[in-house]
């Protein structure tokens, strides 16, 4: 674990040393997280056993159990809804005057997905509201987003969003990898949970690993590219960290990856030790990373929800980590990517949900493969024609159907 606290950062080069924050300009970051997700869950031994192949290949292979459904009244908005009310509930509305989106699943080529969000919490109406848009790693551009507005000007606060429905074609290697669930966080000056440190390193390379054409429900993929490309744009993201002023691999006490399946954040903490630190073989690998996949092994991917799952399993978990050094790790195929640090505030365990969030796993109906298979398709790209939706959901808001080509939503 790091010692150092007085690590200082080059003038100007942003909001200064988050852990010396009391003799330098406020640092920000993020105040408050929740997340929620779809209502059913799907345990991957079904998939295994109608494919009849080990479950192990699932539950060991790629580190993942569950996967979370919506029902056929939730979506994006509402789950977004729920994270985000949870938030609004503690923290109230007061300087939000930015509600950042994020998602790779839209239900719209136009109207941000925030905006239903922002009219099913009747949020003020002084603020501006936006979908960000690059597979998974729109929720950290969303983040790096808000922490320029409240640099800008400290007494704003922006919520921020990320919500995503994984779903791949059946029968494809990306199947066991699906889920769902969304995040909403607070970023603001002086935060209670994590100040983010200036030093950024960002990639971008077009590569076609991943994409999803608009006439699709669900995403294509070249699995294995998949996995050499973020391993890839890793070690890019990583170097131009270290270019522009990011701490020695060795004061980083622990490291956040964007998760598709667990296992992926594996393969890519070893890299990065290859790459940066002393080289761990795979077993030490999980083991320093074991903290942070607690809530997406069980939720499934959630492409911009994932890294900030992982983020909050780490929070939740047993774990006394104030003042640690996090390392967050955004990969969005396409491809763009960043590695960046935040440093846990002291007291941040007053400002947690861990019960909270074990009753939103909890609280998922389990399926079995029919309705598993029954609700795969969705309803988005088919929805043409006036429908209206069957009644399950948990959540206090409904997706209640589609009329005239509008979307409708309300509360449950
Ligand atoms: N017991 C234990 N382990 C087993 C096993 C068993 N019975 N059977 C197989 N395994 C192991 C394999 O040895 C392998 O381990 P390693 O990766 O350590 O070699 C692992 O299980 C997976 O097996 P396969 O490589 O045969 O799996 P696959 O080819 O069917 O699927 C995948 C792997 C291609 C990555 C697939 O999960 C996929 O297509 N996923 C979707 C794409 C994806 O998530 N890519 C990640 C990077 S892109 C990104 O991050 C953006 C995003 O969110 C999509």
């Amino acid at each position: 674990m790091s010692t150092d606290n007085t690590q200082t950062f080059p003038e100007g080069a942003g909001n200064g040393d988050a852990r010396t924050a009391a003799s330098g300009p406020a640092a920000s970051g993020i105040q408050d997280i929740a997340f929620a997700t779809g209502h059913y869950s799907f345990d991957l031994a079904h998939l295994a056993e109608k494919q009849g192949i080990d479950v192990n290949k699932y539950y060991i292979g790629i580190g993942q159990e569950k996967m979370s459904l919506p029902a056929e009244d939730e979506d994006i908005v509402t789950m977004g809804a729920a994270a985000a009310q949870r938030i609004i509930d503690r923290n109230g509305t007061d300087g939000i005057r930015t509600l950042l989106f994020a998602t790779e699943s839209g239900i719209d080529q136009s109207k941000s997905a925030g905006v239903y969000v922002h009219g099913l919490l009747d949020l003020p109406r002084e603020v501006r509201t936006i979908e960000t848009k690059m597979a998974c790693y729109g929720g950290i551009g969303a983040l790096q987003m808000a922490l320029g507005i409240v640099a800008r000007n400290p007494e704003e606060k922006v919520l921020v969003i990320a919500a995503d429905v994984a779903r791949y074609d059946l029968e494809t290697s990306g199947e066991p990898t699906q889920g769902a669930a969304a995040v909403a966080f607070l970023v603001q000056a002086d935060p209670d949970i994590l100040a983010i440190e200036p030093a950024q390193g960002v990639y971008t390379l077009d590569v076609q690993d991943f994409w999803r054409p608009n006439y699709r429900n669900t995403a294509l993929v070249d699995g294995k590219f998949s996995v050499g490309a973020y391993l890839d744009a890793l070690v890019g993201a990583w170097h131009d960290y270290r270019a522009h002023g990011g701490v020695d691999f060795d004061d980083i006490d622990w490291f956040c990856y964007h998760q598709p399946f667990t296992k992926m954040a594996v393969k890519a903490h070893v890299r990065l030790t290859e790459e940066a630190g002393t080289p761990l073989e795979k077993a030490d690998a999980a083991a320093a990373l074991a903290p942070t996949f607690g809530y997406n092994q069980q939720l499934g991917n959630s492409y911009t929800a994932s890294i900030f799952l992982g983020f909050l399993a780490l929070l939740d978990s047993d774990q006394e980590i104030p003042g640690e050094r996090v390392g967050f790790f955004s990969y969005g195929s396409g491809a763009v990517s960043e590695f960046f640090v935040g440093v846990i505030q002291p007291g941040y365990r007053d400002h947690l949900r861990v019960q909270e969030h074990l009753g939103i796993l909890d609280a998922r109906e389990p399926i079995g493969y029919d309705q598993y298979r029954a609700l795969h398709p969705g309803t988005f790209v088919e929805a043409q024609e006036n429908f209206t939706t069957e009644r399950r959901t948990r959540s206090p808001f409904r997706f209640e159907g589609v009329e005239e080509g509008s979307r409708l939503y309300g509360r449950a």
